[in-house]
């Protein structure tokens, strides 16, 4: 048994050091604020240790890039990452909302542009404008809320980031922090496809309460574009742009023309031709751009 106090909480004895400190205080009914669902992304698991600091095992890859990025000191470790192996006191830095804003928003680098490559994932609900004109406000917005809950957890699941909503539309990007485009993509296309199974819960319920059913459509592409906080300082926002995430949006906007679910740039399918089979190929011209473009329809995913 290993002694495990959150102070001013409560004194936990633990003897499975294999899981992370997250997972402890969690399973201890500690209500550890983790907002990234433990991917060392946010950093709202910080917790600051105040005796015990050799107990710890070394900070692994993940975190010691969001300390780097976010400037933290050694003695504050993310606790989805941490694990122990003797006994340690600590205390939980984020404790409400609003220290989970400023927990989040605190980030040195990502205030500045920088130039990065991404799989930039889009979707749209097919008709929602129709389902709306049928349905109450209250229900729209609850529809609404309860379906982006279902997809953004696939996405967060998958190690992508929720980059914004448009109406009813989705837009996330995979390999914000970390620059491997095979696995990047990989995720993005899995996304995809784990977006299309999480949409018959969604749609079990719709059926149910209102005799509806939604279909969408994903749109995915790889490419360069310029990270960065972009906005006034009172609502400033994490996000992409740039001429890739533009064509993300114009293949997603393809997929209702030729009625398919996940369509995929040329650039995006290099990356994960060997791990997909698709159907349709396209060539096509894209809204607001020159040339022709290819694109495939990706069916399901040869391994998981
Ligand atoms: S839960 Fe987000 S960094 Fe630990």
């Amino acid at each position: 048994m290993t002694k495990i106090t959150f102070e001013n909480e409560k004194v936990i004895e633990e003897d499975n050091l294999d899981q992370s400190l997250l997972e402890i205080s969690l399973k201890h009914g500690i209500s550890h604020m983790h907002v990234c669902g433990g991917h060392a992304r946010c950093s709202t698991c910080r917790v600051i240790i105040c005796d015990g600091l050799e107990n710890l095992q070394p900070k692994n890859k993940l975190e010691q890039t969001l300390a780097d990025k976010k400037g933290l000191e050694d003695n504050i470790r993310l606790a989805c990452q941490t694990r122990v192996k003797g006994p340690v006191s600590l205390r939980r830095l984020v404790l409400d909302d609003r220290d989970a804003d400023l927990a989040i928003a605190d980030e040195l680098q990502q205030t500045t542009g920088r130039e990065h490559a991404v799989a930039i994932l889009f979707s749209d609900i097919r008709g929602f404008t129709r389902f709306s004109e049928r349905h109450l406000p209250y229900d729209i917005i609850h529809i609404l809320n309860r379906y982006f809950q279902e997809m953004g957890e696939v996405v967060l699941a998958n190690h992508g980031y929720i980059d914004k909503y448009i109406g009813d539309g989705l837009m996330a990007l995979f390999g914000v922090d970390e620059q491997q485009p095979s696995s990047n993509c990989r995720h993005a296309i899995t996304a995809a496809m784990q977006m299309q199974q999480a949409l018959e819960r969604v749609n079990d319920y719709l059926k149910q309460n209102f005799n509806e059913r939604f279909e969408i459509g994903i749109g995915i592409h790889f490419g360069e574009v310029v990270l960065g906080k972009i906005g006034h300082r009172d609502k400033a926002q994490f996000t992409a742009i740039g001429d890739a995430v533009n064509l993300a949006s114009r293949i997603e906007g393809e997929t209702k023309m030729i009625d398919s679910s996940i369509l995929v740039s040329e650039c995006m399918y290099a990356h994960i031709k060997d791990q997909v089979h698709i159907g349709q190929t396209l060539k096509t011209q894209l809204k607001g751009k020159s040339g022709d473009y290819l694109l495939y329809e990706v069916l399901e995913l040869t391994s998981t």
